[in-house]
């Protein structure tokens, strides 16, 4: 019978054929279910020989690193590098308000930090009289289907996968996920034993934060945004809603000002939106009519609880015409 235990075990056999005895492999964590599924495979299937990179740009929600860094590497025992490279995105991403360019930069830094992790990484195996080889990606069914069912290369569109691959590196591909649709992946990221945070996450993009801040991003803008992200987050969360969410962007209109009144005295902040949709694979979506009293719920607590932001706006867009993201 298939089960996810099943289907894993099969895929980490796979892996181990494709890999070979000496093979080392290098995979890119995102904080999403893909990667993370993909590397505990292949942490299965060859132990140590895989290090897995995780680049913190400090574009993520709350609590993401730490669970990259201590829930997936404790339910995995992966070996894991962190690069904190929090200041040079933050440095690069400064004065820009361009989403095209935000995604450009963000795109280009990534590659240029992945790069130096590998580099040492590359290093350590030299000395060691071992190459790191194989590359691993969390390329689902319907990628492949998308960018032409090509094999052994990287043509994944860029919208979707931070940066593209290093275009001077040459690696085999290990794609443990390549036949399996969302659903499944999830499944095996359950057998395989990661935490439910993990494998339950709703999509994020690459950019991260930096593209739900419509205007320039800074440390200061991207401390409210995962302030209210997290407040919205919790109240879906606690009303058993996840289910009926596809995802739920939580957007600060940075260069937004209105007028409030706040204990006893006029306010002049930013606006926050919610964003929440219904869809079946993000092309289209609707807009979810999520319960007014979770909305009040969430309402009150982000003008209470986070710092000049004094009015929540529901964003009732349809996608077409509106995307998902607001860039
Ligand atoms: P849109 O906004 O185009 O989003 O309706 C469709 C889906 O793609 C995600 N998204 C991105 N993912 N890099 C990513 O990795 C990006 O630049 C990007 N832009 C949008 C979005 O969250 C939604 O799931």
């Amino acid at each position: 019978t298939w089960t996810a235990a099943n289907i894993a075990d099969a895929l980490i056999e796979q892996v181990r054929e494709q890999v070979g005895e000496k093979g080392q492999a290098i995979c890119g964590l995102s904080g999403g279910v893909d990667s993370a599924v993909a590397a505990a495979l292949v942490q299965r299937a060859i132990g140590d020989r895989l290090t897995c990179v995780f680049v913190d740009h400090g574009l993520l929600r709350a609590g993401e690193r730490e669970q990259v860094q201590q829930d997936f590497v404790a339910s995995t025992g992966a070996k894991l590098i962190t690069v904190d490279a929090v200041d040079t995105f933050l440095g690069e991403l400064d004065g820009v308000s361009d989403p095209e360019t935000k995604r450009k930069i963000i795109g280009r830094e990534f590659i240029r930090s992945f790069e130096g992790a590998v580099s040492e990484v590359l290093g350590e195996s030299a000395a060691h009289g071992e190459a790191v080889e194989f590359l691993v990606q969390g390329t689902l069914y319907p990628d492949v289907v998308e960018s032409g069912g090509g094999t052994g290369t990287a043509n994944i569109k860029s919208h979707h996968n931070v940066g593209g691959l290093p275009e001077d590196l040459q690696f085999s591909l290990v794609e443990p996920l390549r036949l399996l649709f969302k659903d499944e992946v999830r499944a095996v990221g359950r057998a395989l034993g990661l935490p439910e945070e993990i494998v339950a996450r709703q999509p994020f993009p690459g950019p991260g934060l930096a593209i739900r801040i419509v205007g320039s991003v800074n440390q200061e803008r991207l401390t409210l945004l995962r302030q209210a992200d997290a407040i919205a987050r919790e109240e879906l969360t606690a009303a058993g809603l996840d289910g009926q969410i596809w995802q739920c962007p939580v957007v600060l209109l940075a260069d937004v000002r209105s007028v409030g009144v706040q204990g006893d005295g006029r306010t002049y902040g930013h606006p926050i939106v919610l964003r929440p949709v219904s869809s079946e694979d993000a092309m289209t979506a609707d807009w979810t009519r999520l319960p007014y009293d979770v909305l009040e719920r969430i309402s009150t607590r982000i003008t209470n609880e986070v710092p000049d932001v004094n009015r929540v706006v529901l964003d009732v867009t349809s996608k077409p015409p509106g995307t998902i993201e607001w860039e």
